[in-house]
């Protein structure tokens, strides 16, 4: 898919699988280790545990949401985003974020003090969808823990009006806001996919905003502030891409960049297709404009996002090649790392492969999306590959100069799916041997065609291969990751553990304290570790591998690591 792989909702945060035989994941990717802080996502901290001014880099705003300010706000209003799905939501509301503040709002962190409420949604299953109507419902005006408790009784609607069609300002029937209530907005892949319907079933809601719409924000803001109570933006015809001049990011070393909207792959059980429109690239120029910016920024590491990132299509005359694309990222001076997510194996050739096997900065790790094992599964899905074909491109990995770590999302319960054809997925984890799955029960989605497709797989059934399938990928992931106790790696410094160990000996019997520290690899894998020194966020350290669980690496600061420091 989604290409666009690594969901929050799958328990990507962390790599720590949920309990239930539940959309889960097994892969270390996502936000940084649960194990730091949270300090690593907002502040840059020193040697000394204080913090360091926010980097003041172009497209990045201020550090801290409470109070972050354009440089022109007069104090416009207050905004509350909260943001559902896979990374390229939340690189979304990064955006979202950075446009409202440039108009003059202000983010703030509590619905409660906000005068705008805006969700980011996902639609991908029908799980995420239904987890932002319940959010919703939240707001539900009458109810006793409506959040919504002034316009609970002020909201007046009169009975002849069509709920779902938007209202002129002032028009009869118009819901009028009261002094201090909210307006409720819903964007991004639910919003596109339910459209006006929104305003039937929450009728509280005043805005729905697909994402190829963003851009007019808050000139859709202003029209609610006039007075008009219901305002959409669903085009997806639009042949920009989503780029804005200031970009609210909420990691200060790493920068997600979106170089490739939409997808054209219409694979038969997927609404992205709907809900994000058709692929539309940027140019070379403009990204690697902004990698320039965001290196001089400070940031470290660029993580290049697309549904189908490697379907990247240059549109400029110089029509660059995805591959040639990352060499140039990684070239740009201060950057260390470069990732990208997702790839479809279509689009994936030997020409990647060469790119990361000839610069150290491009990531050693690939996100492939396989589905299925199973070649008739495949084409009932519309993936455009075989297994055979997709294996040809694991081996192209598989035989790499450098260690490739290879992640990938897989649909259990696809209708038709034959137990024979299940045992072909299970066999292609044992030829492939992941570093991390995300695995999910085939969910029906609206207007897609594997909807109408005969022999839906029971329930019941779909839980247990899940539970079939996460065990299987467990134990590769735990064999895999034990393999590499004792190497040293490089990981990237992102949070601090709030628990420190008791001092234990130091060299001539001093007492020492260690710290615990997390972070990633360049192969993405979550790195839980121990450090004698205070070290600092956003740095990158060698650290030597002592031990490993199937979702992460445990390890201390390399000895020789700490020796040449103190030279
Ligand atoms: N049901 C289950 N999983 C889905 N995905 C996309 N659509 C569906 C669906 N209808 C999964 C795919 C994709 C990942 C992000 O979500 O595995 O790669
Ligand atoms: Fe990925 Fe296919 Fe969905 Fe496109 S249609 S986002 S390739 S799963």
């Amino acid at each position: 898919m989604f290409d666009i792989g690594v969901e929050r909702l799958m328990g990507g945060g962390t790599g720590v699988p949920t309990s239930g035989p539940q959309e889960t994941s097994f892969a270390g990717q996502g936000e940084p280790s649960g194990n730091g802080d949270g300090a690593g996502k907002r502040q840059r901290q020193t040697h000394d545990g204080g913090v360091k001014p926010p980097l003041h880099g172009i497209g990045k705003t201020d550090g801290e949401k409470h109070g972050s300010e354009a440089p022109h706000s007069q104090g416009r209003g207050t905004f509350y985003l909260e943001t559902f799905g896979c990374q390229m939501n939340e690189h979304d509301s990064e955006k979202v974020a950075g446009v409202l503040l440039a108009r003059g709002y202000r983010q703030v962190e509590t619905v409660e003090a906000a005068d705008v409420v805006l969700y980011n949604t996902c639609s991908i299953r029908e799980k995420a969808a239904q987890k932002v109507f319940s959010r919703l419902g939240e707001w539900r005006p009458g109810l006793e823990s409506s959040r919504l408790t002034v316009a609970g009784s002020t909201f007046q609607r009169s009975e002849s009006q069509d709920p779902g069609s938007p209202s002129e300002p002032g028009a009869p029937g118009a819901l009028h806001r009261g002094k201090g209530e909210k307006l409720i907005g819903v964007l991004g892949c639910v919003a596109q996919q339910e459209g006006e319907k929104i305003f039937a079933r929450a009728p509280w809601v005043s805005l729905v905003c697909g994402s190829a719409s963003y851009r007019k924000l808050p000139e859709m803001i202003a029209e609610l502030e006039r007075g008009n109570r219901r305002v959409t933006g669903l085009d997806t015809d639009t042949d920009e891409t989503f780029e804005t001049e200031i970009t609210r990011r909420d990691n200060p070393w790493r920068a997600y960049l979106t170089i490739i909207e939409g997808c054209d792959k219409a694979c038969s059980y997927c609404v992205v297709p709907f809900t994000r429109g058709p692929e539309r690239s940027r140019t070379s120029a403009s990204i690697l404009e902004e990698v320039r910016q965001l290196a001089d920024g400070g940031y470290t590491e660029v993580q290049l996002l697309g549904q189908t990132v490697n379907s990247y299509a240059d549109p400029s005359a110089r029509k660059m090649r995805f591959s040639e694309l990352l060499v140039a990222v990684a070239e740009v001076p201060g950057i260390r790392r470069v990732r990208f997510t997702t790839s479809h194996p279509r689009d994936f050739g030997k020409d990647i492969v060469e790119a990361i096997e000839a610069v150290p900065a491009i990531c050693e790790h690939v996100h492939l999306p396989v589905q299925s094992g199973s070649t008739r599964v495949l084409k009932a899905m519309a993936r455009t590959y075989t297994r055979e074909e997709y294996l040809e491109k694991v081996a192209l990995m598989h035989n790499a100069k450098r260690p490739i770590s290879i992640t990938t999302d897989l649909i259990v319960g696809f209708p038709g799916e034959t137990e024979m054809e299940f045992e072909e997925t299970l066999s292609l984890l044992d030829h492939v041997q992941y570093d991390g799955a995300f695995c999910f029960k085939y969910s029906p989605r609206p207007n897609t065609p594997s909807l109408k497709m005969a022999d839906v797989i029971p329930e019941e059934e779909k839980s247990r291969r899940l539970a079939v399938l996460m065990e299987k990928q467990r134990e590769i992931q735990r064999a895999r990751n034990l393999r590499l106790v004792g190497e040293t790696v490089e990981v990237m410094v992102e949070g601090k553990s709030k628990k420190e160990h008791p001092s234990i000996g130091g060299a001539n019997g001093s007492a020492v304290r260690v710290s615990q520290w997390s972070g990633h690899t360049s192969s993405n894998k979550v790195m839980n570790f121990t450090s004698r020194r205070e070290e600092s966020l956003g740095d990158y350290v060698r650290v030597k591998v002592v031990s490993a669980t199937p979702n992460s690496l445990v390890g201390e600061v390399a000895v020789e690591a700490e020796a040449r420091r103190k030279d």
